[in-house]
């Protein structure tokens, strides 16, 4: 996939689920990736991971033992994001609402932090519940939620479930966006 220019053709196609025609900036992952201590964090779980963008930064940061799930519905994008060769990674071609399954099936306990870069707004919002609650269930005691949006929509939203919510904002990513830091504490 040559990378913006097929993130843009599919991402038009699929606009609602997108969210966006392009993907997001170097300034909008490092700041996100800042948030991450990576030398506690060794399980890591991926929203929405488009063509990859952010997947391969986490991947080079993360620890050689820790594992990083990734969800992807859209399936031009699975099979991309399934061409990173790395034994830490796991690509699920399914909707993140069923993350609670998930950690199951994998038999994982607890996680760090959830990167996430759904558009809220554009799912309904029973699915958006779901997928925030589960979320918040399945991360460990001090583990990060972390989400960009175009909008401070969800902030309210976000401070009912974690007692601690930072915002962060990025200028240099099309178009500018918000960083909502959540802490489960
Ligand atoms: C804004 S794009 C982000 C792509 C990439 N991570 C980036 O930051 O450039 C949002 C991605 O979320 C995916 N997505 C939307 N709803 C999803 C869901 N319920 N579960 C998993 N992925 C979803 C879309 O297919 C899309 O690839």
């Amino acid at each position: 996939m040559q990378k913006k220019k097929a993130f843009f053709k599919e991402a038009v196609k699929n606009i609602k689920t997108s969210g966006t025609i392009v993907p997001s900036s170097k300034y909008l992952i490092q700041k996100m990736l800042k948030v991450v201590d990576f030398s506690k964090a060794k399980i890591i779980v991926e929203y929405g991971s488009g063509n990859g963008i952010i997947t391969k930064e986490i991947l080079k940061k993360l620890d050689k033992n820790g594992q990083l799930i990734c969800f992807e519905i859209n399936s031009e994008f699975y099979k991309h994001i399934q061409t990173i060769n790395d034994p830490r990674l796991t690509v699920l071609n399914e909707s993140c609402e069923n993350i609670r399954f998930v950690c199951d099936k994998l038999n994982i306990k607890k996680i760090d932090c959830i990167i996430s870069s759904l558009p809220l707004t554009n799912i309904p919002d029973k699915i958006t519940e779901k997928i925030l609650n589960q979320s918040y269930l399945q991360l460990k005691e001090n583990g990060c939620f972390l989400q960009y949006q175009y909008t401070l929509t969800y902030f309210k939203k976000m401070k009912k479930i974690y007692k601690s919510v930072d915002l962060g904002f990025e200028i240099r990513n099309i178009p500018p966006a918000f960083i909502y830091k959540c802490k489960k504490i």
